[in-house]
């Protein structure tokens, strides 16, 4: 028999979630956990998955095996919601989102006409990711074009699956930080002939938020995403009550805020709704009816006082969820922060968010909000392998913690608990290292 010549070969602990499901309580019965497990990759896919023992036979002599024998390895993270450009800005003072927006997002953003600066940060970005084991990430640019392309560039030179868009904003900022609703339209459309299905880079239709665009402007922003149905429409809803109150303001007509963007063709299972914090019970059923998803973003709701996701309604309605960082009114780059903070939230609410379900939603759970899960979220063959090598016993405290560990649900509990940055021993993407500690 011919053996296969792996790219990668990975050897270790390995966790990981083997179906999407319905209902949260059917997680349980999806782990998988490989005590002493390999993983080869070919051309960043997945091609063998399994136990040490019965898969060693296929590698040649001459193959390194990296081994991990003390960590545990995870598919890597999938970050559905988040803005490269607010990544200075993470922990400004005191306000709430339209406050917020005003005082310290719009001069941020404006920076990033120059494509230099674009570049740099960029590049800090997508570091900060890998850093944190994030290898997936659904990302909002700037109004400016150039941001797009800079963002896209930096991915690429890592071989990591991004998708993102250029802002649309035509009214309510800044003037030289809107777009028309012919430019938005032009813009968007040579971005996406560019970057779209480039290598594994993907495209967004991005309106900011309902307020920000104006008829004209929604208008073509359906246009486009009727041209090109394949593609993603990422913007934010329902995550402030004055916000709330403000698009219901400006479109009268419509049947409150989510109305506004299905009335103008930009819901549907390529469409990722940021913080879905107040929806009412008629936009549920419309998110579901739609197969729209939504991103769940804690941290940042925590930190605007936006209020409590209802992560229970969500799986009630049968409406796909991802994991958000909201970078940078999120707090942290961190998957597992993150998932700290999704654990408090839904405390608060008196429901329990278990260890597993929260790697669900960090992995295969994202992957399906993004409609990407035939391709990332687990270690199944033939998908891509981007994954992360995590250290459980990162600080002193921690590992007094996990010495105490009943089980591994109780370790990863302690981990999603406990853990941030400290705890990323590599990140690997399309079957390639590149981040270590
Ligand atoms: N709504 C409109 N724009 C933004 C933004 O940049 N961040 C957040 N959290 N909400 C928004
Ligand atoms: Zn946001």
């Amino acid at each position: 028999m011919s053996s296969v010549i792996a790219t990668t070969a990975i050897r270790g602990r390995f966790l990981d979630i083997q179906n999407t499901v319905a209902q949260a309580r059917e997680i349980h019965d999806q782990v998988r956990y490989v005590e002493d497990g390999l993983l080869i990759s070919q051309n960043g896919k997945i091609t063998y998955f399994g136990a040490w023992q019965d898969g060693q036979h296929l590698l040649d002599a001459n193959i390194p095996v990296e081994h991990y024998p003390q960590q545990l390895i995870v598919p890597g993270f999938i970050d559905t919601h988040i803005h490269f450009p607010q990544t200075e800005m993470i922990g400004a003072y005191g306000e709430q989102l339209l406050e917020w927006l005003n005082t310290y997002t719009f001069p941020t953003e404006l920076q990033f006409k120059e494509p230099e600066y674009a570049t740099k940060i960029a590049e800090f970005f997508i570091q900060e990711l890998l850093k944190n084991g994030t290898t997936t990430a659904l990302v909002f640019a700037t109004v400016h074009p150039e941001s797009v392309d800079a963002l896209f560039e930096a991915a690429t030179r890592k071989n990591m699956r991004v998708i993102a868009g250029k802002v649309l904003m035509d009214r309510h900022a800044p003037e030289d930080l809107c777009d028309t609703a012919d430019s938005a339209y032009t813009d968007s459309k040579a971005l996406i002939e560019k970057w779209h299905g480039q290598g594994r880079n993907l495209y967004a239709i991005t309106p900011r938020f309902a307020p920000t665009s104006t008829e004209a402007q929604l208008t073509k922003a359906g246009q486009l995403k009727a041209e090109y149905p394949d593609v993603y429409v990422h913007t934010h809803l329902s995550e402030n009550k004055n916000e709330i109150a403000w698009v219901k303001e400006l479109f009268p007509s419509q049947n409150g805020y989510l109305d506004v963007y299905h009335h103008y063709g930009l819901t549907g299972s390529k469409s990722v709704f940021a913080h879905c914090v107040h929806l009412e019970e008629h936009e549920w059923q419309c998110m579901h009816d739609t197969d729209s998803a939504i991103a769940f973003c804690p941290t940042s709701n925590l930190f605007l006082g936006s209020g409590l996701f209802p992560l229970h309604k969500a799986w009630e309605k049968q409406v796909k969820v991802g994991l958000g960082t909201d970078i940078g009114a999120g707090t942290s780059f961190n998957q597992l922060q993150t998932l700290n903070e999704a654990y408090k939230v839904q405390q608060l609410q008196g429901n329990k968010l278990s260890a597993f379900e929260a790697l669900y939603h960090a992995t295969l759970g994202s992957a399906k909000a993004l409609s990407l899960d035939d391709k990332l979220g687990n270690f199944k063959q033939g998908k891509e392998a981007d994954f992360v090598v995590l250290d459980l016993n990162a600080t002193a405290l921690q590992a007094l913690r996990q010495s105490r560990a009943k089980n591994l649900e109780d370790s990863l509990f302690a981990l999603v608990t406990m853990g941030d940055d400290r705890n990323i021993v590599a990140t690997y993407v399309f079957g390639q290292c590149v981040y270590q500690a």
